[in-house]
């Protein structure tokens, strides 16, 4: 089936505290509107929980239609937050609060944010200076926060990439392993819905 005609939109990129556009507050706000209508009022998530502890450390991305009577209006977002493993000192990426409004859900828009989260951890990784701490460099090691899989040996070529988790609902997994995300480990429960570690090995060069 073809793409309908995409709708013009623009994705914003809410950065935590420093050098977030001074109306940050109001742009999380949004985001967080799209995610109490997919999450609490769709898919019948506690509200209570929706706002969580990675909310001032993530940076969220917001989309939002740009023209006609619906201009401005947020539709859809996803978070991502950097996490460095206690045990192994690997630094990995979260993908979290992935939503699009039902009504907007022809468009593509789920897979335009997805990518627009992947370019910004490719250049944070960039601008920070992680990719050593990205190289996987033990054998065996074992890490289990965040359920992150084994570290691996590698080759220098294959070194090149992070990783980035993420908890979904298992009707979604399909969408996430298009991009390459691998689910690992058992299922458990999140907010009473079962979910899934899924995994990608994102290469920093695209
Ligand atoms: C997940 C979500 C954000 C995806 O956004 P979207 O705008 O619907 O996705 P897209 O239009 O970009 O979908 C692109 C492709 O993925 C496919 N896709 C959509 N849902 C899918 C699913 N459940 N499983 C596998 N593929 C799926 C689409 O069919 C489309 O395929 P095509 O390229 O062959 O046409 C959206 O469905 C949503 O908000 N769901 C409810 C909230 C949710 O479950 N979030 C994930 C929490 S883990």
């Amino acid at each position: 089936m073809s793409t309908p005609e995409v709708p013009p939109y623009e994705i914003v990129v809410i950065e935590p505290f420093a050098g977030t556009p001074e109306n940050w507050k109001d742009l999380r706000e949004q985001s967080y509107g799209v995610r109490l209508d997919v999450f609490h009022h769709e898919q019948g998530f506690p509200a209570e929980t929706e706002i969580d502890d990675l909310e001032d450390v993530g940076t969220h991305f917001l989309l939002r239609l740009t023209s006609g009577a619906d201009a401005g209006k947020p539709i859809g977002t996803i978070r991502t937050s950097r996490h460095t493993s206690p045990s192994t000192g690997e630094v990995y990426y979260k993908l979290s609060r992935f939503t699009v409004l039902k009504e907007y859900r022809s468009y593509k828009f789920g897979v335009r944010l997805v990518h627009a989260m992947h370019d910004y951890i490719r250049a944070d990784v960039k601008k920070k200076n992680l990719e050593r701490t990205a190289v996987q460099t033990n054998t065996n090691a074992t890490t289990n926060e965040e359920n992150v899989p084994n570290a691996e040996s590698g080759t220098a070529d294959s070194d090149a990439f992070i990783r980035v988790v993420c908890h979904s609902q298992i009707y979604i997994k399909g969408f996430y392993a298009r991009f390459g995300y691998v689910a690992e480990g058992e299922e458990f429960l999140e907010d009473g819905a079962p979910h899934q570690n899924m995994v990608l090995r994102l290469p920093l060069e695209p």
